[in-house]
């Protein structure tokens, strides 16, 4: 036990809020500052409030929420704790077992607090019980789930466990491995309120530090283990999806320069084009990392053994930009020994040129491609610059067209039932409007229009969101329900924030749009009527399952 508890510090990289006086040592003021210097703003001032004893500036009404994420983190915290603590009895053999065999020092596992959760489901639900833990926050946490007889069990089970810590040093979540070929390979936290799996980075919270202008992506928890191990401390990974924009943009907070280095195989090279056209945006340098035969980076690190540092050193500095990348690949599936291959290759390298946005890096690479398949750099040039006018030329008409389209809110590809309900899809959105606006005027609309009410399916959609989390007694702004949307969803509900003017009186405005509903529900037609039917009998069911819980 004591062991653990002096492992605390170096496992979490936190210093819990219980040790005495922790604001008189300077190792900790050091370490404080640090911190800061790599958070952005608004978790600078909390931090900084939270250390001062100063209630922590949060916004409005949401106190509910800061107090229930809190209590996820001191859960999840325990939890690291007990599946750590768990790895060195004689049940957790296997685990570490398992670990060793991965290659992964001891020292590794205490930096990343690995651990392993007991194949009997109730253990870690009975142990966080005893620590006055709650049913509703460790289901609220995804620790435990309730089964169809209500009694609690472990969600992790037979899994070695990697948590995934914040900047903060909380611990938001968990990623478990099955050791067998059982499927899921990995089993991971589901999203909380304390957690989004699309806007956290594995291992952030370390890489940061040591990024020194440059991060690596790879796609897996044990690349990231395995690279840091190796020395290589500025390496990150996504929870268990492709890269969002959210991501992208934490990188760039951090780094002018991400490596992709994703596994080699097919999936691995589609996941790295889409990374590089998320990345791309966000002006970040991109370099790809491609690592030869097949193998993942963990595994071409332990292929190599004691070697394996320096042969990775070595190719991440012969990784080419996303150009050079882009450029191979197309190359890969031409036989540039006949003819009219070669002619369709330079013609597909020259549109492909035509989209780099830098004039500079346009000319080099026109240059190179010359240079290599010995033909004139004016030829390509010629052809690049075509491409490149029929560009503007196709970008300026699809911007008008865009503008177009807004205006007559036809084609709206978000809501495609807007265009033959327009009448009823105007009032849903300034009902939408006036609830993300108003609050007071909210709680009366949610009172008196139940979701069923919606003609269209994706405002609808809005509407129950916006609702559950009133319901819950969360705030109910754009930002808070976005987790729940995708870009282009939330771009869309911003458009329809913006098309109703704010100082329309709310409650006429709503008072008119819910006549208007209620008058188009008549007019629905039969099978629209049998869709909203069907709509009801759902919610119907869903709150009888949940009562019965
Ligand atoms: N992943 C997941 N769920 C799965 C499989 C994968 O969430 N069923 C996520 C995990 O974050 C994993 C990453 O995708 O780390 C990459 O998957 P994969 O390449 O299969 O795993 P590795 O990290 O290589 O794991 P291992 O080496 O342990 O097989
Ligand atoms: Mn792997």
């Amino acid at each position: 036990m004591s062991a653990l508890k002096n492992r605390d510090g170096l496992l979490w990289g936190f210093v819990p809020s219980t040790t005495k006086n922790p604001r008189h040592s300077a190792y900790h003021q050091k370490t404080v500052i640090k911190r800061i210097e790599n958070l952005d703003y608004v978790d600078a001032v909390k931090l900084l409030a939270q250390r001062a004893g100063l209630a922590v500036p949060e916004g409005k009404s949401n106190d509910g929420l800061t107090r229930l994420r809190t209590r996820i983190y001191e859960a999840n915290r325990e939890a690291a704790k007990f599946y750590n603590k768990f790895l060195y009895t004689p049940q957790g053999k296997d685990g570490l077992d398992y670990l060793k065999g991965r290659h992964l020092t001891d020292k590794t596992i205490i930096h990343f607090g690995l651990g392993y959760s007991p194949k009997s489901r109730f253990e870690l639900v009975n142990c966080l019980k005893k620590k006055g833990f709650t049913e509703s926050e460790l289901i609220q946490a995804n620790l435990a789930n309730r089964s169809d007889k209500g009694y609690l069990f472990d969600r992790f089970s037979d899994r070695v466990m990697f948590p995934i810590i914040d900047l903060r040093g909380n611990v938001i979540a968990f990623g478990g491995r099955i050791m067998s070929d059982i499927k899921p390979k990995y089993l991971n936290t589901s999203d909380t309120p304390a957690f989004n799996k699309s806007r956290n980075l594995f291992a952030l919270q370390f890489a940061k530090n040591k990024a020194n202008g440059q991060l690596i992506l790879v796609e897996g928890y044990m690349d990231v283990i395995a690279l840091h191990q190796a020395g290589f401390e500025n390496a990150v990974a996504t929870l268990g999806t492709s890269l969002t924009n959210e991501q992208a943009t934490i990188i760039k907070r951090y780094c002018e320069e991400v490596v992709i280095c994703y596994d080699s195989d097919e999936a691995g090279q589609k996941a790295t084009s889409r990374a590089i056209s998320i990345l791309r945006p966000t002006g970040l340098r991109i370099r790809i990392l491609k690592v030869p035969s097949g193998k993942d980076p963990d595994e071409f690190i332990s292929s190599y053994g004691e070697q394996g540092p320096a042969r990775f050193r070595m190719l991440l500095e012969k990784s080419g930009n996303d150009a050079d990348y882009r450029l191979q690949n197309l190359r890969a599936k031409y036989d540039l020994d006949i003819t009219e291959q070669r002619v369709e290759f330079l013609t597909n390298a020259a549109k492909l040129i035509s989209t780099f946005e830098n004039s500079i890096e346009q000319d080099i690479y026109t240059a190179k491609l010359a240079e290599e398949l010995d033909v004139s750099k004016d030829a390509i040039s010629r052809q690049v610059q075509r491409f490149y006018k029929k560009k503007s030329r196709d970008e300026n008409i699809r911007v008008q067209r865009e503008i177009r389209d807004n205006l007559s809110a036809k084609n709206d590809r978000i809501n495609i039932e807007k265009a033959s309900n327009l009448r009823a899809a105007h009032a849903e959105e300034t009902l939408l409007a006036i609830i993300m606006y108003d609050p007071g005027a909210a709680m009366k609309i949610f009172k008196r229009l139940p979701p069923e009410k919606f003609v269209t399916s994706f405002n609808r959609k809005v509407y129950e969101t916006l609702k559950k989390h009133a319901d819950a007694g969360y705030d109910f702004t754009l930002t808070d329900i976005s987790g729940e949307f995708s870009n282009e969803e939330i771009s869309s509900i911003t458009r329809i924030l913006a098309s109703v003017p704010k100082e329309i009186n709310s409650d006429e405005a709503s008072d008119v749009c819910i006549r208007v509903l209620e008058e188009e529900a008549q007019k629905l037609t039969p099978e629209q009527k049998a869709n909203a039917d069907a709509q009801t009998l759902r919610e119907q069911i869903k709150k009888l399952k949940e009562k019965k819980k």
